[in-house]
């Protein structure tokens, strides 16, 4: 089989598409290289010293591991330097991290949750890093947070690394997405999953039901229905899967359909959800649709929605398309 590593592929696009100018090209391999680090560190676990906590709390009140300290602490280090970025954001830093003066300054902006399920790191089940980019407006002198308040619409690039039993890279800058594994005796990113399409039909669903008492209507009755299985309104069978971490479960649904579920719920009236629009939501939303899914906040897509902060939470479904729709339908009536 010939190899397609990240670089070749990247050139190949900007080819056909015009999409990927040279600065873009480096960014999102300097972001592959940057993961490549953390699944590194992911591998040594505790010959590495990286498991536990770290003692410390992020801006969403979060205790922090060693690894959402580091993972952050890799990608802001791999990306400071190379005059691809204006500013970067992240789940484990307050406000933006701009790019320090004596390093020139590019017009890509690039947010990240360093480390997604955090709370599997130490019991070695996948974990992964999700990552947005966006470019900075035309004028902008100095980035500021209002930089970043742009819709998912408008995002260049998004992706994530999945550390599992494999590493993988999966990438879409709005022509379909794309899958990378990681050879890990050459150090290279190899493309081994072509236009990844999420299937339309499913019997899965991901929603973590410890919080089934703390749910809306139109959850519980979407759920339900799932639940009646083959005696119920669905006619089928439907088997569930909640890994927790927002990566792996998004990626077995590019593979196999299905639909993923955080909502809002009745616990804490100042949280819409748990999940991060800006580095979590959005970025998952562009794959899930240039993979043929859907992804919405139970109201609307979740991509039209306009940013009011940098941190802001909202309800996510995404997935299979025809399951999305239909619970975002129990939100209308
Ligand atoms: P993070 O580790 O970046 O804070 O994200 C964890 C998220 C997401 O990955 C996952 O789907 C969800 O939180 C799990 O939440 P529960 O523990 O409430 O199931
Ligand atoms: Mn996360
Ligand atoms: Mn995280």
């Amino acid at each position: 089989m010939k190899r397609i590593g990240l670089t070749q592929h990247l050139i190949g696009e900007q080819r056909l598409h015009n999409n990927i100018p040279a600065e873009l090209r480096l960014l999102l391999e300097v972001v592959a290289r940057a993961c490549k680090t953390i699944s590194h560190a992911v591998g040594k676990g505790a010959l590495g010293d990286v498991l536990g906590s770290a003692h410390s709390e992020n801006v969403q009140g979060e205790v922090q591991k060693k690894l959402d300290v580091l993972s952050n602490e890799i990608l802001l280090e791999a990306n400071e330097w190379g005059g691809h970025l204006a500013a970067m954001a992240s789940e484990e830093m307050e406000t933006i991290h701009p790019i320090p003066n004596r390093y020139p300054m590019g017009e890509y902006l690039l947010l990240f949750d360093p480390l997604d399920g955090s709370s599997n790191i130490d019991v070695n089940v996948s974990i992964g890093t999700i990552f947005s980019v966006l470019r900075a407006p035309d004028a902008m002198v100095a980035p500021t947070e209002q930089d970043f308040l742009q819709p998912g619409s408008r995002q260049v690039a998004a992706g994530y690394a999945l550390y599992g039993p494999q590493t993988l890279l999966v990438l879409t800058t709005g022509h379909g997405v794309n899958c990378f594994t990681l050879d890990r005796e050459m150090g290279s990113w190899v493309l081994t999953q072509r236009q990844m399409q999420i299937p339309e039909e499913t019997k899965e669903f991901a929603i973590n039901a410890s919080n089934t008492r703390h749910w809306h209507p139109p959850v519980t009755r979407y759920v339900d229905e799932l639940l009646a299985g083959s005696t119920g309104p669905r006619g089928k069978d439907f088997n569930m899967r909640w890994v927790a971490s927002m990566v792996a479960d998004v990626h077995r649904i590019l593979n196999r359909g299905g639909i993923f579920m955080y909502p809002g719920d009745s616990r804490d009236p100042s949280m819409p959800g748990k999940l991060r629009l800006m580095y979590e939501a959005n970025p998952m939303a562009f794959i899930v649709e240039q993979a043929g899914g859907a992804a919405t906040d139970g109201r609307q897509r979740i991509m039209d929605i306009q940013p009011e902060k940098l941190h802001q939470r909202l309800p996510v479904f995404l997935g299979s398309a025809r399951e999305v729709d239909l619970v975002t339908g129990y939100h209308a009536v």
